[in-house]
């Protein structure tokens, strides 16, 4: 039996990998399954928009991308839910000579590492992407990201485990993991004790503060706040995610254009401020005066998993049978099945595509493993 603590993305993934390899797993969270930053998120696919922090995290990003269609794919089959796949680029816009300069930088670096990506001229931009008009002098495109409906994906992956076999209980009044002074023995929650080989904690930006988890186990992860807004957006006015030098939009299926996001160290808060919305606002509509006039329809925020150096951790903690995903940080609904695959293996105790040691939850603990990633 495999006991998943965290209903997100992650924790549902790899569910739905594990059960797919015939594994028994059961998965539990104090809230709604795919709620919190698997809810809040914009469901951004951009590893060469985001520029992760390490060659290792890059390759990691690059294989999660690569991934997608099947796993939506497979998602969508088992679960009847089209968790709505766009994979028709992101445009990076340049309002300033400034800009223009570094992202003409990164798309040379970009080609020269074989990540599709090209330089766009103002009338290249705004004949792909017209909302772009108002102060655009032209643009990166990199042609293989795009974005997911993360909260249909929340939905479907729940079905889809659930079809499977997966139990899933939400909202249990409590979770503690139980362990001898070597190995973890099982989960104890409201419902009583489930007797586990492995345990995998999955709880995002709550992943320290599970109960029972002896100290020399935990993983030091903290909240990183990120606020949203939603516009309703006449049907096509923006065609496809875009980023400007202090924030990005998103276009939804449903007519909403998702704007994102604050990034605040501000610990468990999760209230929607009125500074984070002007925030938001000022910089959108810098960026996409055309936006002006569009209905401010949602606000919301959500709490990114962060880690101590930038990396997730995957891989097995310092207590027989314990597993972690987590402090995926902005990349969690991108992570979502190469983490999956990588942690199916290790628990499976089969080769990973990607080399794991970077990631591994115990990396702090081992100076000799340290990473040094740039802030
Ligand atoms: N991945 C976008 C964000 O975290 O805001």
């Amino acid at each position: 039996m495999i006991a998943i603590i965290g209903a997100g993305l992650i924790g549902l993934s790899l569910a739905y990998e594990l059960t797919r390899r015939g594994g028994e797993v059961r998965v539990f969270d104090v809230g709604e399954a795919g709620g919190a930053a698997s809810w809040a998120g914009a469901g951004m696919l951009a590893p060469d928009t985001e520029a992760p922090p390490s060659s290792a995290m890059q390759r990691l990003c690059a294989l999660s991308l690569d991934r997608y269609p099947a796993f939506v794919k497979g998602v969508r089959a088992d679960s009847g839910i089209d968790p709505r796949l766009h994979l028709d680029g992101i445009l990076h816009i340049a309002l300033t000579a400034n800009d223009s300069e570094r992202l003409r930088a990164r798309v040379a670096a970009s080609v020269a590492e074989g990540i599709p990506a090209r330089w766009l001229t103002r009338g290249e931009t705004v004949a792909l992407e017209p909302s772009a008009a108002g102060n655009v002098i032209g643009a990166a495109l990199f042609k293989r990201e795009g974005h997911v409906d993360n909260r249909r994906l929340g939905r479907a992956l729940r079905a889809a485990c659930e079809r499977q076999g997966v139990g899933i209980s939400a909202h249990c009044g409590s979770i503690a993991i139980e362990s001898d002074a070597r190995r973890v023995r099982g989960l104890r929650t409201t419902d009583g004790f489930l007797a586990a080989d492995v345990v995998v904690n999955a709880a995002g930006a709550w992943a320290s503060m599970i109960d029972g988890l002896p100290e020399h186990a935990r993983v030091p992860v903290h909240p990183v706040k990120g606020q949203m807004l939603a516009l309703a957006m006449p049907r096509g006015l923006v065609r496809r995610a875009l980023w400007y030098s202090d924030g990005y939009v998103v276009p939804r299926d449903d007519g909403r254009l998702l704007v994102g996001a604050t990034v605040e160290d501000v610990g468990f808060d999760v209230r929607v401020t009125a500074d984070g919305v002007r925030t938001l606002l000022d910089a959108v509509l810098r960026a996409l005066p055309a936006l002006r006039d569009l209905a401010l329809v949602e606000t919301w925020a959500g709490l990114r998993p962060g880690s101590a150096d930038g990396l997730p951790y995957i891989g097995f903690g310092a207590l027989g049978g314990y597993a972690v995903a987590t402090g995926h940080f902005r990349n969690g609904i991108l992570l979502a099945p190469a983490t999956a695959t990588m942690l199916a293996d290790i628990i499976e105790g089969k080769a990973c595509v990607v080399e794991p040691g970077p990631f591994s939850p115990q990396r702090l603990a081992d100076p000799g493993n340290r990473m040094t990633v740039p802030a």
